[in-house]
């Protein structure tokens, strides 16, 4: 069964009426879906099998669809890996692709569904936009033949494509975006040879679209919404849940709070894989979102968003996210320092001894303050401030600058950065700042039982500190401002930068 969560305060807006003129704000829907797998196999099974398959998770996205749409929404988006799922080699992915051509080409699949020959999933995924009057946005697999006159043609004779298709409300194919930033062992497809920024204009504002950890990089995703200036990101994913600082949930929000643009994200929902976490973002709030490891259930959400946040007077204006930090003197303590490890990086971190402080830490050029007050310093319980500054080399390269307050697992310090679920000490002052050398650093505030802190609890100031603002005690989890130095990336090489956190493969199961 299909359930949707829809804030009281949108419903009454539920009923209006569609009109293809400019509107001021639009209801955004995304689908967190339970993917029905296909069985493992060695050898490819035949396209209608495959067909088969899709067609249950298309059934399934139906529904969720057609909700969507007699709730008013304008656009729904569905998540990576949603109709096919993730366990396959190149051979046997090759009878779920379809050949999906350039949008240019102006084609209604519901319409004229042989014009590019055999395309059963884009005629019907054509047909639930256009017959509920929706944009539809799916990911599926394109194919691509190739020959000996491409030096970089596969041997098989073929690209394969992890791709985003978009279709309007009258079932036309208005995107298409082939996946840049693969996943290591996503080995059943390959990635474009220059990153595609895809965007399209619509009565609700200029939208973009990319691929799960494509957020990660500057390449689509940064260009898209800086240089293209999109007013809403689309963003289909398979994330994977790796705590304490890569959840989907405060990840993509605090991505779209410092790229100040809407975003959209659909999670694939597999709990044995540690995928859960959807929600529909606006720069200045979180809308409404979903974090759910007790149930195997798909999930319907829908929010109202303005369609151009930056005409908006509540547009939130520029972080300078050193600005604060680096006005002040590093704060000097007896404290001691020693390393840990989040996530593969090597953290430098100091415990916070007393019930109230500041504290400094740093590596190599990032400095991270931190000034706190708890209700009660617990013995049972012990919290870090911890800096890293530098390559992230597992599975992909990429320069971090990150500053973060966390819980440790238990009292022994050796499971700093490990994950851990709740806590019982509570802040009611923490500001936390840092020397940033960039201007993308994302800032996340997780409370005990890995609820996001609403935005009234706490904000970022324009001189970079995240604090909190309401006085009410907060069981803080982890917050961190999580800063990427895109400058200082490797060069990309014949080989996708590899990300762990998305399309997850055998690899990562236990
Ligand atoms: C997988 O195999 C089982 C047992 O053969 C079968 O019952 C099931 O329908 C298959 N599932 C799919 C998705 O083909
Ligand atoms: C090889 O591929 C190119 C580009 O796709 C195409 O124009 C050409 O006809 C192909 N050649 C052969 C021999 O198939
Ligand atoms: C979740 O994914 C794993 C690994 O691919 C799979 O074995 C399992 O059946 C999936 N769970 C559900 C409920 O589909
Ligand atoms: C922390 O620093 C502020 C000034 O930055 C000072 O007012 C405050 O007393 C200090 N707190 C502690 C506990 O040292």
């Amino acid at each position: 069964m299909i359930t949707s969560y829809f804030p009281k305060f949108v419903v009454g807006f539920a009923f209006f009426v569609l009109s293809v003129s400019a509107l001021d704000t639009f209801i955004a829907a995304v689908y967190e879906h339970a993917v029905i797998l296909p069985n493992r196999t060695e050898t490819p099974v035949s396209k209608d099998e495959a067909l088969v398959l899709m067609n249950k998770n298309i059934d399934v996205l139906e529904k969720a669809v057609k909700l969507a749409a007699t709730q008013g929404a304008h656009i729904i988006v569905t998540p990576e890996d949603g109709i096919y799922g993730w366990v396959f080699t190149r051979e046997t992915i090759y009878p779920y692709l379809e050949d999906i051509p350039d949008p240019e080409v102006n084609w209604i699949p519901c319409r004229d569904p042989q014009r590019f020959g055999h395309a059963p999933v884009q005629e019907r995924l054509s047909c639930l936009a256009k017959d509920n009057s929706i944009y539809v946005v799916a990911n599926i697999g394109d194919k691509k033949p190739c020959n000996a006159s491409d030096p970089q043609c596969p041997r098989d004779g073929r690209y394969q494509y992890n791709t985003d298709v978009v279709f309007d409300s009258e079932g036309r194919l208005v995107a298409r975006y082939h996946k840049y930033n693969l996943f290591a062992p996503e080995v059943q497809f390959d990635f474009p040879k220059a990153s595609e920024l895809v965007t399209f204009d619509t009565p609700f504002g200029k939208l973009g679209v990319f691929t799960c950890f494509d957020i990660f990089s500057h390449d689509p995703a940064v260009v898209v919404v800086d240089e293209l200036q999109v007013d809403s990101v689309l963003l289909p994913t398979a994330w994977y849940n790796t705590l304490p600082l890569l959840s989907a949930v405060p990840f993509h929000s605090a991505w779209a709070k410092a790229l100040r643009v809407n975003l959209l994200a659909a999670n694939t929902h597999n709990t044995t894989m540690h995928m859960t976490g959807s929600g529909i973002y606006a720069p200045e709030a979180v809308k409404v979102y979903h974090y759910d490891m007790e149930t195997e259930s798909g999930q319907l959400m829908l929010s109202e968003l303005k369609s151009r946040p930056r005409r908006e007077p509540t547009y939130p204006e520029a972080v300078d996210w050193r600005a604060y930090a680096s006005s002040i003197e590093p704060f000097l303590s007896e404290q001691s320092e020693f390393q840990g490890m989040i996530y593969f990086d090597k953290f430098t971190f100091t415990e916070l001894k007393k019930n109230r402080g500041n504290y400094t830490v740093c590596q190599k050029d990032l400095c991270c303050h931190l000034t706190y007050q708890m209700s009660e310093k617990r013995s049972d319980e012990a919290f870090v401030l911890g800096a890293f500054d530098g390559l992230h080399v597992v599975e992909g390269q990429y320069y971090l600058q990150i500053c973060t307050l966390l819980k440790c697992q238990t009292t022994d310090l050796g499971t700093c950065g490990e994950p851990v679920g709740s806590a019982f000490t509570t802040f009611e002052e923490f500001s936390l700042s840092g020397t940033f050398g960039t201007s993308y650093v994302f800032p996340q505030l997780v409370l005990s039982g890995s609820q996001l802190a609403p935005e009234r609890h706490y904000e970022v100031s324009r001189d970079g500190r995240l604090r909190n603002r309401s006085g009410a005690p907060l069981p803080v989890l982890v917050t961190a401002l999580y800063g990427r130095v895109f400058e200082k990336d490797p060069p990309r090489l014949g080989q996708g930068p590899g990300k762990l956190q998305c399309s997850p493969s055998e690899h990562f199961q236990d």
